[in-house]
């Protein structure tokens, strides 16, 4: 049976190997695949049956439809790989406690997803209208409430209070970090080195956080050490600070086809990304066109992807993705070898060279 199926949670990181004729990263993730099969089928399971209970017809249950519609399409689901992953650094398998804690990293995911398209007025995910554009923008951060319960539901009753205590500051992070994000919304950056810091600020709160702790609440269940997991929660940091910025270069150039989004959405809500960043570093005179004009960014758009393209901000984007991937491997390295430092290994390179 095993193989026959493509496993959900890893098929699509898989076939970002097989897209790039990274062959080789390609079988490392399908030894990955067979190596936890059985974890990751019940990690589908119980995000399965969670989404049956959320799409039962309750006329006053629009928030649990919305939350239904979203996880009815698969995700990447990194982040609960991360759970599991720390746990198997530590020799713990699958049992109720880390598959409570992988499918809370997913749930908590998903809530910011929520969330997210509704200060972004995004209209499509996972190929897909979102569910604001289902539901309505009200209804949609209702159901991202629903799913930060139902996560922390999960997380509470694992019984390791300081996984709660952790993850209530991953939340307070990613919200500051959309806040702060919001705040700076259209705005052109003077100094553009204190624009860098403050974009990795908003980076490590919105996305890496998490990744942190998903790694970091895997290693605690398996009972690893405080420098160990100290050093995963380092590994997860840089792992998910790459992670957006791969995102930040999907938007760039991606395929809407593969990422299940659109593209050029960052830059039409002035987000402050790190291909912009690079341009405006780039072309000093355009730098000064838009700081006289500030309303070039929204009227001038064609112009703007010509330049981020033009001065080749994609490829260094890409470039500094694969440095911060780098620093992850060395931190990685200082752990013990092993079959699950191997598939963390494997999942940095896929994290890096992911097309969707
Ligand atoms: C999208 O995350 C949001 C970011 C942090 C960039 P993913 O790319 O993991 O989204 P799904 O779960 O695979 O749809
Ligand atoms: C990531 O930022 C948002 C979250 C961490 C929820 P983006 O706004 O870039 O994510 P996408 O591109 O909408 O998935
Ligand atoms: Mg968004
Ligand atoms: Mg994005």
């Amino acid at each position: 049976m095993e193989g026959t199926h493509p496993n959900p949670v890893l098929a699509p990181l898989r076939q970002v190997g097989q897209q790039h004729g990274l062959t080789p990263l390609s079988s490392r993730l399908h030894e990955i695949e067979a190596w936890l099969g059985d974890d990751l089928r019940a990690l589908d399971g119980a995000i399965g049956e969670l989404v049956e209970s959320l799409s039962q017809p309750d006329p006053r249950g629009q928030e649990r439809r919305a939350a239904g519609h979203l996880l009815r399409v698969p995700g990447k689901r990194i982040r609960p790989l991360c759970v599991l992953l720390g746990a198997r650094l530590g020799n713990r398998g699958l049992d109720g406690i880390t598959r409570d804690l992988a499918v809370a990293s997913e749930l908590i995911h998903a809530a910011t997803l929520l969330h997210d398209d509704v200060l972004d007025q995004g209209e499509v995910r996972r190929g897909a209208p979102t569910a604001r554009v289902e539901f309505g923008n009200p209804v949609s951060i209702l159901a991202g409430d629903h799913l930060l319960v139902q996560a922390l539901q999960r997380i509470a009753r694992c019984g390791h209070l300081t996984l709660l205590q952790d993850v209530l500051e991953v939340i307070d992070e990613m919200v500051r970090a959309e806040a702060l994000q919001l705040a700076r919304r259209n705005l052109i950056p003077e100094d553009l080195s204190v624009a860098r810091k403050t974009y990795l600020e908003v980076v490590h709160g919105k996305t890496a956080s998490l990744f942190r702790w998903s790694l970091e609440a895997g290693a605690t269940c398996a009972g690893l050490d405080s420098t160990t997991i100290a050093t995963l929660g380092r590994v997860g940091l840089h792992i998910g600070t790459a992670f957006q910025v791969v995102d930040d270069l999907l938007d760039v150039r991606g395929q809407p086809q593969l990422t299940g989004k659109p593209v050029w959405v960052d830059l039409h809500e002035g987000k402050l990304t790190w291909p912009l960043l690079t341009t405006l570093e780039r072309r000093p005179s355009l730098h000064r066109e838009l700081l006289d004009h500030p309303g070039l960014l929204v009227q001038a758009q064609a112009r703007l992807r010509r330049e981020v393209l033009a001065c080749r901000a994609d490829e260094s984007t890409a470039a500094f993705a694969f440095e911060l991937a780098a620093t992850a491997h060395r931190e990685l390295h200082t752990l013990p070898a092993g079959k699950a430092r191997d598939a963390l290994t494997a999942l940095i390179d896929t994290i890096v060279s992911r097309v969707r």
